[in-house]
C-alpha cells in the first residue's frame, strides 16, 4: 500500500536540512520497493508570507491524511515583530496539538567521532546514551490563560496545567521505551514549589508499579540541569514536562557536540508521528550551504522505525552516519580539534550518507 509523507520545510535552514532528508528516504525506498509519496506544505513564517497564516487548514488537513510527517524548522527574524497568533513558532505548536503528538522522543547519543566536539572533558560524553521523552501538548505552553491583565495590561499571566490523563500517556511512553533500553527512568520536576509537579511525581510512582523492573528515580529539575553536565552517562530515559524538556534538551545536545546532531520523533499512540531536528532555523546560517543536516537525516530514520516499520533502513541511517564521522568528514558546526578533518557542505554530507548507505548494502 501506498504511504503519505508529508513535508514541511518551515524557515530558514529548514527547507536545505528536510531536502536532504527527503534526498535519504528516496533513496532507501527506491532500492527497498517501497511505495511512498512525499507532498509538501507550507509552515510557520513561509506560510504567512503566502497564506497570512503560520499554520493554514490546508497544512492540517494534509498532515491528517499522512503515515508521517517530516518537519525542518520554522522562526526568523522576518517574523519576529508580529503579534502572538501569528508568529511562525504557532504554526509549530498548532500542528503538534492537532496532530495530538503528545511525546517528544530525543535522544541524546554521543558518537565516538565526536567526543572531541563537545566542550566537556572526553571521560564526561563518551558513555552518554539517553533518550529525553519530553510531554509535548500540554503544561506552559497551552495552559489558559495566557495574556496580559489588568487596566493598563501591566499584569500578565501564564499557566502550567496538566490533566492526570495527560501525564499518564506520556509517562507510559517513557516506560515503555525504557523495556527496550537499560529500564531507568529519571523524572524531572519542581516538587519542591509546583503543584503540577507534585501530581506528575504521584502518576510517575503509581505507574512505576506496573513496571517493577525498571528503576525509577526523581530529580529536581534545577539540580538536573546540573547532573546533565557533571554525570550524563547516569542518564538511560528521562521523563519530564514540555518546558522543562525544551530547556534541558538543548543543554544536552551539546554532549553531542553541536545542536546539529540532535533528531526527534513527536509521537502518539498509533504510528503516525511528527519528525524534526531539535534545532530552530538557524537564521545566521540560512541559505550557506554550512547548515548540519545529520539531526533531520538521523530524524528520517525514526520516521522509519516509528511510522513505517523499517528498523532495518533506520540503522542502516544510522550506521552510515556513524561511518562518516569516523572518516572525519563533517560540517562546520562541529568543532573537532583533529586537522586531517574534511568540512563539507550540507549537500556533500548528504551525497556521503547516501553513498555510504547503498555501499554497505551490496
Ligand atoms: P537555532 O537552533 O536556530 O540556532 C542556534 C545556533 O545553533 C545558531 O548559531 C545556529 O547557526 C546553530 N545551528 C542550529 N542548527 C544548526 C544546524 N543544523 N547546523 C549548524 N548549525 C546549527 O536557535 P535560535 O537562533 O535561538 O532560533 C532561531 C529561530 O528558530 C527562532 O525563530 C526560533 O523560534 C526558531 N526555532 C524553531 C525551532 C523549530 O522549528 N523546531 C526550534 C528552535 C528554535
Ligand atoms: C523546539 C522549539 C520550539 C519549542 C519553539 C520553536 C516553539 O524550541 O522544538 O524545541 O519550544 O517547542
Ligand atoms: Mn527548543
Amino acid at each position: 500500500m501506498m504511504k503519505t509523507i508529508t513535508v514541511l520545510p518551515g524557515d530558514g535552514i529548514g527547507p536545505e536540512v528536510t531536502a536532504s532528508a527527503v534526498r535519504v528516504l528516496k533513496s532507501i525506498f527506491s532500492t527497498s520497493n517501497r511505495n511512498v509519496q512525499f507532498i509538501e506544505k507550507k509552515i510557520g513564517g513561509a506560510a504567512i508570507d503566502a497564506y497570512g497564516t503560520p499554520l493554514p487548514q490546508e497544512t492540517i488537513d494534509q498532515c491528517h491524511h499522512s503515515d508521517a510527517i517530516l518537519l525542518g524548522a520554522v522562526g526568523g527574524p522576518k517574523w519576529n515583530q508580529q503579534s502572538m497568533q501569528l508568529r511562525p513558532e504557532q504554526g509549530l505548536l498548532g500542528i503538534r496539538k492537532a496532530m495530538g503528538l503528545f511525546a517528544n522522543l530525543r535522544p541524546v547519543e554521543a558518537f565516538q567521532a565526536l567526543v572531541d566536539a563537545s566542550p566537556l572533558k572526553q571521560s564526561f560524553v563518551e558513555q552518554v546514551d539517553f533518550v529525553i521523552v519530553r510531554e509535548l501538548t500540554g503544561g506552559l505552553y497551552f495552559g489558559r490563560p495566557s495574556e496580559r491583565l489588568g487596566p493598563n495590561q501591566d499584569r500578565v499571566v501564564d499557566t502550567l496545567a496538566y490533566s492526570r490523563q495527560e501525564i499518564q500517556r506520556v509517562v507510559e511512553k517513557a516506560f515503555q521505551l525504557a523495556l527496550k533500553r537499560r529500564r531507568k527512568i529519571t523524572s524531572i520536576d519542581k516538587a519542591n514549589v509546583l503543584e503540577s509537579s507534585r501530581m506528575w511525581r504521584e502518576v510517575v510512582n503509581e505507574t512505576a508499579k506496573r513496571y517493577p523492573e525498571v528503576a525509577v528515580t526523581h530529580q529536581l529539575v534545577d539540580s538536573a540541569a546540573m547532573q546533565l553536565i557533571t554525570n550524563p552517562s547516569q542518564f538511560d530515559v528521562l521523563v519530564t514536562e514540555n518546558m522543562f524538556g525544551d530547556i534541558l534538551s538543548d543543554e544536552a545536545s551539546v554532549l553531542t557536540g553541536s545542536l546539529g546532531m540532535m533528531p526527534s520523533a513527536s509521537l502518539r499512540a498509533d504510528k503516525v508521528g511528527l519528525y524534526e531536528p531539535a534545532h530552530g532555523s538557524a537564521p545566521d546560517i540560512a541559505g550557506q550551504g554550512k547548515a548540519n543536516p545529520l539531526a533531520t537525516i538521523l530524524s528520517a530514520a525514526l520516521l522509519l522505525r516509528y511510522s513505517l516499520d523499517m528498523d532495518t533502513e533506520a540503522a542502516q541511517i544510522e550506521t552510515a552516519v556513524r561511518q562518516i564521522l569516523n572518516q572525519g568528514i563533517h560540517t562546520s558546526d562541529l568543532h573537532v580539534a583533529n586537522h586531517e578533518d574534511q568540512i563539507v557542505s550540507t549537500s556533500e554530507m548528504t551525497d556521503h550518507v547516501i553513498h555510504a548507505i547503498n555501499a554497505n548494502r551490496t
